[in-house]
């Protein structure tokens, strides 16, 4: 045998010199979910150690991360039922929660960037992302919301936006906007390739965002998002989204479509964001309570597993987790 691949993996010392892949604090975009009040910190029943803040708590969470070497959050707030409409109103509140929650981080660590969620389900009464009418979720209609949307949010001072919707001409919309008004610098992060999961049921819970159950409302967001049956599509999805303006682009969720992360990879030459989602995390913390999986091996698997597959940064619940296992 002239070849053995084992010589290679004999100690620690050469295994790390030929690793091919390592993830770093760099590679992470930190979730937050926020919410209305003072000090709050909710754990989110699905999530295990997640949590939901208010602003004055947010504003020490983030110093925290600044000081594990996390340099970016991207925002999600639960608003309160008696604000949400069909028509996105409140999200266009110049002073509503998350035009405050960005001006919160900003204050607390001008350095951190800051990315926004852009969606209408998080203020919609029937916990879609766009506007319903007739069972229907009308599309041009909700890519015009959107645009004001990013618009509010990049006044209140968000570095990107990232829009979570899937509507068509969304990013179209946004960018002509933001360059209209002057927000040259304003990124777009769009949720290029968005699949239809079932893996989003703990988000939904941590915002009280689910689709609600009614007559005429749809039950399920796949008039928007992909099927998951989907590879061919998804390319074709994110490479408009680049034509509309899109900075960077994602695929979501993470573990169950890294094929489409490393055709992505290989089909675009802009950053390629994936999500690591809500329902990914679940799985592992319950397995891990009942001490199926080990935990911290399982996240760092997981996480080193997205970043090979072609990922330039991922969105996970685990960022804090990793940080400090890798330190
Ligand atoms: C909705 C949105 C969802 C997530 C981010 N934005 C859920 C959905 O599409 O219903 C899911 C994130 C996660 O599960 O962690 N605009």
């Amino acid at each position: 045998m002239l070849i053995r691949n084992r010589r290679l993996r004999t100690g620690e010392a050469i295994r790390s010199l030929v690793r091919e892949t390592a993830i770093t604090p760099n590679d992470f975009l930190v979730p937050l979910f926020v919410v209305e009040g003072k000090n709050v910190k909710e754990e989110i029943a699905s999530m295990p150690n997640y949590y939901r803040y208010s602003l004055d708590l947010l504003e020490k969470e983030v110093k925290e991360l600044w000081n594990l070497g996390l340099k970016s959050v991207l925002l999600f707030v639960k608003v309160p039922e008696k604000l949400k409409d069909n028509a996105g109103t409140e999200a266009l509140n110049p002073d509503g929660l998350m035009q405050r929650a960005v001006k919160t981080v900003k204050n607390a660590v001008p350095e951190m960037l800051v990315m926004t969620d852009v969606a209408l389900d998080p203020y919609s009464s029937f916990g879609h992302d766009g506007i319903v009418a007739d069972g229907k979720i009308l599309n041009d209609d909700s890519a015009a919301v959107l645009a004001e949307m990013s618009l509010s949010h990049a006044k209140a001072g968000a570095d990107f936006v990232a829009p979570s919707d899937m509507m068509d001409g969304r990013i179209f919309e946004m960018r002509s906007l933001l360059e209209d008004e002057g927000f040259h610098d304003t990124g777009i992060m769009s949720y290029s390739a968005k699949f239809a999961s079932a893996f989003y049921g703990p988000f939904r819970d941590a915002l009280d965002s689910a689709p609600v159950d009614a007559k005429d409302i749809p039950k399920d967001k796949k008039t928007y998002q992909m099927d998951p049956a989907n590879r061919d599509e998804a390319i074709k999805e994110t490479l408009m989204d680049i034509q509309e303006g899109a900075d960077i682009v994602m695929v979501k969720p993470g573990l169950c479509y890294l094929d489409i992360v490393r055709d992505i990879k290989n089909a675009v030459n802009v950053p390629v964001a994936v999500y690591q989602v809500s329902g990914e995390y679940a799985m592992i913390k319950a397995a891990a309570e009942r001490g199926w999986l080990e935990h911290d091996a399982v996240v760092l698997e997981q996480l080193t597993a997205i970043k090979r597959a072609g990922a330039t940064l991922i969105a996970s619940y685990f960022a804090k987790d990793a940080v400090k296992l890798i330190y």
